[in-house]
């Protein structure tokens, strides 16, 4: 029998958060994985955590976690200004991390994580977890086995809930643009990422991104001050294949509003997929339709996981079977610095009003 990873999950808080919405119940929930330590940012909030999830160790300290003999594998679920010294800690004590997008706060620190851990041969996961969603891998299947021919035009919205005019305290380093945590490079970055993943790489792209809520209520207080980071975005590029692809991305959206839709239109047929949630495509599933006929999706053992749980368990279950030695098809830091530098070069591209290009983006 394989053995079993021993993960500890730094940012899984009994009070509520990402964390517990999704890799809780993902890594509970699978095979070959045991849920062995949690960290907050305080003993008490971890030992809470610890009870309530039923896992022997608690940590007061991502760092401390990081360096416990006893866990294989570190996920950093904390917010994204935090994430490097914690999985930098990690890789040092040779433990493979699972970290959540965005990997860092800009190129530098992503490259900087993803050349540690290939200096230390341990293996990576970054929390672009709609790449292991199975709609989203059988429509990929399904444009390079050609059933649609060949694709000519890729189009894709996607909505959230957040990033509107009433921003919560807990969400206010998200206004923040040097965190790198943003509509753009959270929800943006998703939605380009899966656009890549299905119907491959970028050749160029020029980007619009404007503030549809340019004053937000701040804090309890409701503080009235103006937004410096952008709620929506628009994005053209040319795909490597000669393809054309439009992204819209939408912040502070009504719940009537449509989660996501991308369509696929090839010359002998179109793909459609749709699904995610009202906080973003990635925090849900995603159904998929070959010529308007809605397909049957084997999720296999990711199943049985709760809807916020189901994509990042695909990201544990290749994670895992990688450990393990027996596949290859893990999204990782080197992805993650690419995809960073996309995002980057998008954001200059609004800025600039040009035309960007780059042999550094994600390959596909
Ligand atoms: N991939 C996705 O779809 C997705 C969705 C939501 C959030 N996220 C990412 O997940 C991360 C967490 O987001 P969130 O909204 O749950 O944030 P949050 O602030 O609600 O939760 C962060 C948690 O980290 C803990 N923490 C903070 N500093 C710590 C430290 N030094 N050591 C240990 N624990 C510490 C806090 O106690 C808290 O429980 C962010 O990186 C965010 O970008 C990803």
């Amino acid at each position: 029998m394989a053995k079993t990873i021993r993960v500890g999950i730094i940012g899984a808080s009994a009070q509520g958060g990402w964390a517990r919405e999704s890799h809780v119940p993902a890594v509970t929930d699978l095979e070959g994985l045991d849920f062995i330590a949690v960290a907050t940012n305080s003993q008490a909030t971890a030992d809470a955590a610890a009870r309530a999830f039923g896992v022997p160790s608690a940590f007061a300290s991502g760092l401390d976690l990081a360096r416990s003999a006893d866990v294989d594998l570190v996920a950093v679920c904390t917010r994204v200004p935090d994430h490097r010294d914690i999985v930098l800690a990690a890789i040092a004590a040779g433990k493979h991390v699972y970290c959540e997008w965005p990997l860092g706060k800009d190129v530098a620190e992503a490259e900087e994580m993803a050349a540690a851990a290939r200096r230390a041969g341990v293996l990576t996961a970054v929390g672009l977890q709609l790449r292991a969603n199975p709609a989203a891998k059988k429509a990929r299947e399904l444009i390079a086995s050609g059933t649609i021919g060949r694709l000519l035009s890729v189009s894709t919205y996607s909505s959230t809930a957040g990033f509107g005019p009433d921003v919560p305290e807990q969400f206010l380093y998200l206004e923040e643009p040097a965190n790198f945590a943003n509509l753009v490079t959270i929800q943006g970055a998703h939605t380009i990422d899966l656009a890549v993943a299905v119907a491959g790489p970028l050749k160029d792209l020029n980007a619009l991104t404007t503030r549809q809520y340019p004053q937000i209520a701040a804090g309890a207080e409701g503080e009235r001050r103006p937004r410096v980071t952008y709620d929506h975005l628009l994005l053209q590029g040319r795909l490597a294949a000669g393809s054309a692809l439009s992204v819209e991305v939408a912040g502070g959206r009504p719940p009537e509003d449509t989660p996501f839709s991308l369509r696929l239109v090839g010359d002998r047929g179109v793909i459609d997929l749709d699904g995610g949630a009202m906080r973003g495509l990635q925090s849900g599933r995603l159904g998929l339709a070959l010529n308007g006929a809605r397909q049957a999706i084997d999720e296999g053992e990711l199943a049985p996981l709760p809807d916020a749980a189901a994509n990042v368990g695909g990201v544990y279950a290749g994670l895992r079977d990688a450990i393990r030695g027996g596949s290859s098809g893990v999204t990782d830091f080197d992805h993650a610095v690419r995809l960073t530098r996309l995002v980057t070069d998008l954001l200059a591209s609004s800025e600039t009003g040009t035309r960007n290009t780059s042999p550094d983006w994600p390959t596909g």
